[in-house]
């Protein structure tokens, strides 16, 4: 699993078991996602590459450093991926946001593309895909395949929960795409729910079950 990237910082696991927990409403389900996706944002970060600078402090001139390379555009899977963007946006504020809408059919478990609205400049950008559940994979897959058709090539998979099965499929669809998750759960259930997971992220954000 080398290019799954495990996210286990006490903070994010509190917060996540809190996530879980089915007594946990709408309004603290939206803030804690957001918090822990500002937590993540700051690990899947890590490798940006910088620029030394010169900069000019009340005492005297010194090297410093900035961030350079290429910008950052977010990638939320609608539904429940907008509940991660506004966390990523408090860290990186100047990142642009694409929408990739898909659904998952829930009879045959595969994914429906239904609305897509990318950056003019998205192929220049360094993406994080976004979706705090890595089930089957097939949702995750598909929007990653729909941004390299784009002509995209630099893609990170953020999400909170990940089921083996999933990295698997993303990993054989996509092996150049790192994913970085807060927990890898046991596996998926005959409806392709992840166990022990957190239930429907996308109804437990917006209220809607
Ligand atoms: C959920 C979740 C993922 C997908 C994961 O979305 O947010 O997008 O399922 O499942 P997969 O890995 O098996 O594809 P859902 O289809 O329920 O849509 P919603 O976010 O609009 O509720
Ligand atoms: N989508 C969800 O929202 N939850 C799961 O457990 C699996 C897919």
């Amino acid at each position: 699993m080398s290019n799954v990237h495990l996210i286990d910082h006490p903070l994010i696991l509190h917060k996540l078991t809190r996530i879980r927990d089915r007594e946990t409403g709408p309004k603290d389900f939206r803030a804690l996602m957001d918090e822990v996706s500002l937590l993540m944002a700051y690990e899947v970060t890590r490798d940006m590459p910088l620029e030394e600078v010169e900069v000019e402090t009340p005492i005297c001139r010194t090297k410093a450093y900035t961030i350079s390379g290429k910008k950052v555009g977010i990638v939320p899977i609608l539904r429940a991926g907008l509940g991660m963007v506004n966390g990523i946006l408090r860290l990186i504020p100047t990142a642009k946001v694409g929408h990739i809408g898909v659904y998952r059919d829930p009879e045959t478990l595969q994914p429906v593309e239904y609305y897509c609205k990318l950056p003019g400049d998205v192929q220049e950008r360094e993406l994080i895909v976004i979706d705090p559940m890595l089930a089957t994979g097939g949702s995750a897959a598909a929007a990653i395949s729909f941004l390299k058709e784009r002509g995209c090539t630099a893609i990170k998979l953020m999400c909170l929960l990940a089921a083996p099965e999933g990295i698997q499929r993303v990993q054989e669809t996509h092996p150049d795409v790192g994913i970085f998750t807060a927990a890898v759960d046991e596996r998926l259930n005959s409806h392709g729910y992840i166990i022990p997971g957190l239930g429907d992220a996308g109804d437990r954000l917006f209220g809607t079950k």
